[in-house]
């Protein structure tokens, strides 16, 4: 079913797909679900492709529930980590006898998947004997048991594929045939990883909420940082942040400090090669006076932990002083500090070679004494701001 979203963070023009269990409002999973539902009223093989964790398997389910094989079984079979010849013997069975252990005659799961579907998870790891096999089958649908001479019975079964692989690197380094890859890929559906489509996170979090049977809310500011971590995880770890940070609160919402500490300081290091600085401050600044983070507790790690320069610093105390017209001591509202912090916090701008000179951010300000007013030496020992004359060069 589709319907207008009206869930947190979702705009007026975005699309809810409710179907009980996908919850998208993306357009990129609007769309991967639009085609999943389309392709579900046909027996056309479809491959899934994505990341971990991004809902391949709960797609494959999605197909098969809404195609008139919901009826019949769903059967999965992964791929991964099984030895190939048991592998073999699991989708296409065995004769009696036909290797020590195998006391009767076994139908395969292609056989127990008559008339429904067959989900191959992590098909891209398969070996290339197996592929041999399974391009065989899918041919001409004959299923040949493990010590069989002859070709069994045909079955109707439609296959669906899944894979976190690069399907096409694979193909290139002679690891996958692409002729299999051809029959599974009539239809496709690229699944996003979650830190791409961000406009899902609402959805998903509030659903883990409701999951948990706790009546709590998210804050707007711990919202935000949730849109803004780089899942790599994607919905399995974004589940796992709801569930761990649902454990320890004992308020009925989710602020932004209640998060975890790994989702709470990443979500501000956006710091990647290549980006531009000047749009690591923005980030840095919009973090403090937008999402509630705090000098101390996020930005200070950061810089210790070399992932922002002075310059960075530097660039946010600028933004700061724009916004207070030169008033050092405003910034300790605006950058989440306490009262007792201010000396604190000039000592680290002192130390680190950040302190700015506040007087041409004066301009304008009534009453503050205006660009001639000499700066006042703040705290004995920390330089007054303006005096350290270095940050202009840089
Ligand atoms: N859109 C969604 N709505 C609700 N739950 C979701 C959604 N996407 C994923 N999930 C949940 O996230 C978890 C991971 O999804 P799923 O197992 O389908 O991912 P996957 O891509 O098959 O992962 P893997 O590659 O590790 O097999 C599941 O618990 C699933 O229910
Ligand atoms: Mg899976």
């Amino acid at each position: 079913m589709l319907k207008r979203a009206i869930g947190p963070g979702s705009t007026s023009s975005s699309l809810t797909v409710s179907t009980g269990e996908i919850l998208c409002a993306s357009p990129a999973m609007i769309e991967t679900v639009r085609v999943a539902r389309a392709s579900a009223g046909s027996s056309a093989k479809v491959l899934i492709t994505g990341e971990s964790g991004t809902g391949k398997d709960l797609l494959a389910r999605y197909i098969h529930t809404h195609s008139d094989r919901s009826q019949g079984p769903f059967v999965a079979v992964n791929c991964a980590g099984v030895a190939e010849t048991l592998l073999e013997s699991e989708l296409f069975g065995h004769v009696r006898g036909s290797f020590t252990g195998a006391y009767r005659d076994q139908l395969g799961q292609l056989q127990l998947a008559h008339r429904g579907t067959l989900f191959l998870d992590e098909v891209g790891e398969m070996s290339l004997r197996m592929q041999a096999l399974l391009l065989r089958f899918l041919e001409n649908g004959e299923i040949r048991p493990v010590g069989g001479d002859e070709p069994q019975s045909t079955v109707d079964v439609r296959v669906i594929a899944a894979t976190n692989r690069d399907v096409e690197a694979r193909v290139a380094a002679g690891e996958l045939r692409a002729d299999l890859l051809y029959r599974l890929r009539v239809v496709h559906l690229p699944v996003p990883p979650l830190r791409e489509r961000p406009e899902d996170i609402p959805l998903l979090v509030d659903h883990f909420i409701a999951r948990s049977g706790r009546r709590v809310t998210v804050s707007p500011a711990a919202m935000r940082v949730l849109m803004r971590h780089r899942w790599s995880g994607n919905v399995r770890e974004l589940q796992n942040a709801v569930e761990q940070t649902l454990a320890l609160l004992s308020t009925d919402e989710i602020e932004v400090e209640h998060l975890p500490p790994s989702v709470r300081t990443q979500s501000i290091k956006l710091v990647e090669e290549g980006e531009r600085r000047r749009q690591v401050s923005d980030d840095l600044y919009d973090a403090l006076v937008r999402d509630g983070y705090s000098f101390f507790d996020h930005i200070h790690p950061l810089f210790l932990s070399r992932d922002i320069t002075r310059h960075d610093v530097r660039e946010l105390v600028r933004r700061g002083l724009t916004t207070t017209h030169g008033n050092y001591r405003a910034l300790l509202t605006l950058f989440g500090l306490r009262d007792d912090e201010y000396k604190k916090f000039l000592n680290f701008l002192g130390a680190h070679d950040c302190t700015v000179d506040f007087r041409p951010f004066r301009h304008g300000e009534r009453g503050a004494g205006g660009a001639t007013r000499k700066p006042r030496v703040l705290f004995a020992g920390v330089p007054a701001p303006g005096r350290s004359g270095s940050d202009a060069a840089s």
